[in-house]
């Protein structure tokens, strides 16, 4: 029997397996879920094993990280897949209406629903059936594969960093195939040759020792809800630029060819807004929305917390203001030194009436690769082959911070294949992964270790 008939055979078995592996709330940010995160973890050890992969699972300061080796043969040659088996947090829940419970998949209308259907779970998924497919058909597999797959990406990897140094004789590889990014749609699908860096800090604010009367004190104190608020705003300009200086300091500029493969891309600024619900879309000027999107450098505020949150109202001058942030990286920049930079400027305009407290988070540095290399072509038709489609490169604004690490520890560069449409909805309520995307990538997997050795 052949791998993909193996498949079609035994798809709907597979698709028992991924709802089990979906239904372990492996959320890597809540300190509650580190049970889940060990349970999520020793199911998927096990689930290796019973594809025929020697699988361990090793501790971390953090969350595990789970290693499947194929039976060894040394006249072989090695390639890595890497994955993630933690997932974002579900909040807010009434936004879910497809599964009433973010972790009891749901499929419906071509898709599976549930978080981690497309980030990562399902995606990582692809690769773990491929290769049970080639396994249990006994067929050709011209490589040795190690599968790394870890319980921190949505935290910042701080932990596998340090285990691919100290693992680095055993991890050797000739490539890392990640599929944990996405493609323009199913009639395009394609290798990503670029990811953004980030880094993330919070700014905590502090102004009266304590929360004040507001009729006693209001005129006379200044407020740091209110400081925060406007030493935030200032951070970009009417052009939406970012003011911190030196923020672009070495940003490459696009070269005229990727912008015009861009200008390639099947993507529409009117759908992309509707799909929204947005009246306008903003960025900085003299960009394209894909541009903006993928290989500018940003910055975020992704929370801003002061003063009294419950029902009702109550007068007071909070004492405390924070807001967490992150700024999104493009190739050239370094996470320390913007750290560094927007740490120095934050403090900078901070006035003397609050006092200012940074805590520097996670950091990991953008990626490139060189889209023309015989891998990327290798992976492009093994696009085509199963998406029956002519694929395409392009970049793309997420991050997977480890993904640098690799070349950096292991001298392995990124294949990004990833199977995720533009509405899957990662990170948000309602994400989805398509089924036909789910099959192809089963197929493209297959497809792909064959291509990479012709
Ligand atoms: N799968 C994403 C990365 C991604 C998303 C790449 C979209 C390309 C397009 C990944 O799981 C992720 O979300 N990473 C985090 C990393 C961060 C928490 C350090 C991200 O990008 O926010
Ligand atoms: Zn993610």
């Amino acid at each position: 029997m052949k791998p993909l008939e193996y498949f079609n055979k035994n798809r709907n078995q597979m698709l028992e397996e991924l709802k089990e592996f979906l239904r372990i709330p492996s959320v890597s940010a809540q300190p509650e879920h580190k049970e889940d995160m060990h349970r999520c973890a020793e199911w998927l050890c096990n689930h290796c094993k019973e594809i025929g992969l020697d699988t361990k699972i090793h501790q971390t300061k953090g969350h595990p990280i789970v290693v499947a080796r194929t039976p060894h043969n040394a006249s072989k040659l090695t390639y890595m897949v890497y994955g993630h088996y933690d997932v974002q947090p579900v909040e807010p829940l009434e936004g879910w209406t497809k599964t009433k419970n973010p972790f009891e998949p749901v499929v419906a209308d071509g898709n599976i629903y549930g978080r981690g259907t497309a980030d990562d779970k399902g995606q990582l998924f692809t690769h773990l059936k491929a290769v049970e497919c080639i396994l249990k058909t006994g067929s050709e597999l011209p490589f040795n594969l190690i599968f790394l797959m870890e319980g921190e990406e949505e935290i910042g990897s701080e932990n596998l960093g340090q285990f691919l140094e100290s693992h680095a004789e055993e991890l050797r590889c000739e490539a890392v195939v990640i599929s944990d990014t996405g493609m323009p749609s199913i009639s395009c699908p394609a290798v990503t040759y670029a990811l953004r860096g980030v880094l993330a800090l919070e700014v905590i604010l502090t102004g009266p020792d304590r929360d004040l009367h507001s009729g006693i004190h209001g005129g006379a104190v200044h407020n740091p809800a209110h400081v925060l608020c406007s030493m935030l705003a200032s951070l970009h300009d009417p052009q939406g630029r970012v003011t911190v200086p030196g923020f672009y300091n070495e940003v490459e500029n696009l070269t005229n060819y990727e912008r015009e493969q861009f200008q390639k891309l099947p993507f529409s600024d009117e759908s992309y807004k509707e799909s929204l619900s947005l009246k306008e879309l903003f960025g900085e000027e003299g960009y394209t929305t894909i541009e903006r999107r993928s290989s500018r450098p940003t910055l975020e505020v992704n929370g801003l917390t002061s003063g009294y949150q419950g029902t009702g109202s109550k007068t007071i001058i909070p004492s405390v203001a924070s807001a967490k942030i992150t700024c999104r990286l493009v190739p050239n920049q370094k996470a320390e030194v913007i750290m560094e930079r927007v740490s120095k400027h934050l403090k900078n305009i901070c006035p003397a009436s609050a006092s200012i407290e940074i805590m520097h988070g996670h950091g990991g540095d953008p990626y490139i690769v060189d889209p023309t290399s015989s891998k990327v072509q290798a992976a492009l038709r093994a696009l085509q082959r199963a998406f029956k489609a002519e694929p395409t490169i392009m970049r793309e604004g997420g991050s997977i911070p480890i993904t640098i690490e690799f070349k950096r520890k292991l001298n392995a560069d990124a294949l990004l294949i990833g199977f995720s449409l533009p509405d899957d909805n990662a990170h948000s309520p309602n994400e989805k992964f398509s089924l036909e995307c789910f099959d192809k990538g089963v197929a493209t997997s297959v497809y792909l270790w064959e291509e990479l050795s012709s």
